[in-house]
């Protein structure tokens, strides 16, 4: 295995990369969230139990792995401390376990109200954020009025500055979007008295990475969202306001480049997305559907249904260029399993897809451990991704659990 890796989404979120995080963490020290926020929602089933994660790191529920918030995400403290109480009432060892950088941006409740504020005046065009306040909240950080979690240690300081970021905010909530606006001193108030809960898990995030390097401790490094959702390199702007790419890791963690060793690709068998934005597979017929109802394609975060379509190889070149894959993790396989016909696009033409048409295998692949125990059907379709992609397949995923998965690369085993 490799002292690090790197596990992104490569189509548009929703990949199912908690299941794979969690599964790699078993031989891992130190799990790290390096963007985005609660707007990710990673689903875990360990021993037939599900937890849905949203800002932790999904190696939490391992008691031995650390769990690192690096100042790339923007952070919720009112969501962190919910799921925090989630745990512990579970008996995770929280407090032993998750550490903070103090340079995360935070959420607060006026990003939320303007996130929220916004999408209902673009009305037919909005984006179909998770109305988490993500966008709001990085714009602060980048036009440097945000408040970052460092700040509550100065109680003068930060009214001041929440000061001046209300009543920059609350101008445009009250005069531009018609809406209730926010009290600074109520908001500071609650901010101070949050402090205290928080700053026992706040350490310096990048020399805590860098020694647990030179004491040969493994790290892995969990994105949220995926490539295509990325603020630069995706659909913009039907994207959301982080760095889903790997580029994002160095500065939201404050490790360096020449540190990672290997970057494993998430791709779900199919395609889904969330929200508003161009999904050149889509189906809207009854294929759709199985895909929806087989894979539980609802937002683990919002509810929300998830679009879905075939398999996009065009869109997952790209990502490859962008984030220079060095494996895949195939997942949800067995989704297709009751298919005759399965598609996957290979080219687009006059702005639609072009489809390569497969055979279904058309019986269930659950819980199979072996590649050659797979049906050939099923072996033709992944040998196609792999070809295609001209990137090794490591890892197929085929089933919720912890080990329902084939191994193909011995540095996972
Ligand atoms: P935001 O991140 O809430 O601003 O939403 C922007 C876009 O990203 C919307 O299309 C969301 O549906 C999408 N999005 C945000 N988080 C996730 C996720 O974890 N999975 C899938 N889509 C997401």
């Amino acid at each position: 295995m490799n002292n690090s890796i790197a596990i992104l989404g490569a189509q548009w979120g929703d990949e199912g990369k908690g299941k794979i995080v969690d599964l790699l963490t078993e031989k891992c020290d130190i799990v790290v969230r390096f963007q985005g926020g609660h707007n990710a929602g990673h689903t875990l089933v360990v021993d037939g139990k599900t937890t849905v994660l949203h800002l932790i790191p999904s190696g939490i529920l391992h008691n031995n792995v650390k769990c690192i918030i690096g100042n790339g995400v923007v952070l919720s403290l009112d969501a962190l401390s919910e799921e925090i109480e989630i745990l512990k009432e579970n008996n995770i060892d929280v407090n032993n376990q998750l550490i903070i950088s103090n340079g995360c941006p935070l959420i607060l409740p006026v990003h939320i109200a303007l996130d929220k504020a916004r999408e209902v005046k673009k009305g037919k065009a909005k984006i179909g954020t998770t109305g988490r306040g993500i966008g709001p909240a990085y714009e602060d950080k980048i036009s440097r009025r945000g408040i970052r979690l460092g700040d509550l240690s100065n109680d003068r300081e930060l009214f001041n500055k929440i000061e001046e970021l209300l009543d920059y905010h609350n101008y445009i909530l009250k005069n531009y979007y018609n809406s209730e606006t926010f009290d600074p001193e109520k908001m500071c108030e609650k901010l101070i008295s949050q402090y205290d809960f928080y700053k026992g898990y706040i350490a310096d995030v990048p020399e805590y990475i860098e020694n647990a390097f030179k004491d040969n401790k493994r790290i892995v490094f969990e994105g949220a969202q995926g490539t295509l959702l990325d603020i630069d390199h995706g659909t913009y702007p039907f994207v959301t306001s982080s760095n889903t790419t790997v580029g994002g890791i160095f500065t939201g963690s404050g490790v360096s480049p020449k540190k990672l060793d290997y970057i494993l690709a998430i791709v779900k068998a199919y395609t889904t997305r969330v929200g508003s934005g161009p999904f050149m597979t889509e189906l809207f017929d009854e294929n759709g559907k199985i895909l929806s109802e087989r894979g539980h394609e609802f937002g683990a975060t919002t509810g929300r249904e998830r679009r879905c379509g075939w398999l996009d190889l065009v869109a997952l070149k790209r990502s490859i260029i962008i984030n220079g894959f060095t494996g895949i993790c195939l997942t949800k396989l067995d989704v297709l399993d009751t298919f005759k016909k399965i598609k996957i696009c290979t080219e687009y033409k006059d702005d639609k897809p072009i489809y390569e048409d497969f055979e279904g295998w058309n019986e269930s692949i659950e819980g199979i451990n072996k590649f050659s125990d797979l049906p050939k059907n099923a072996q033709i379709y992944i040998k196609k991704i792999q070809d295609y992609l001209n990137v090794p397949i490591d890892i197929i995923s085929n089933g919720p659990g912890r080990n329902e998965n084939i191994i193909l690369n011995k540095k996972f085993s």
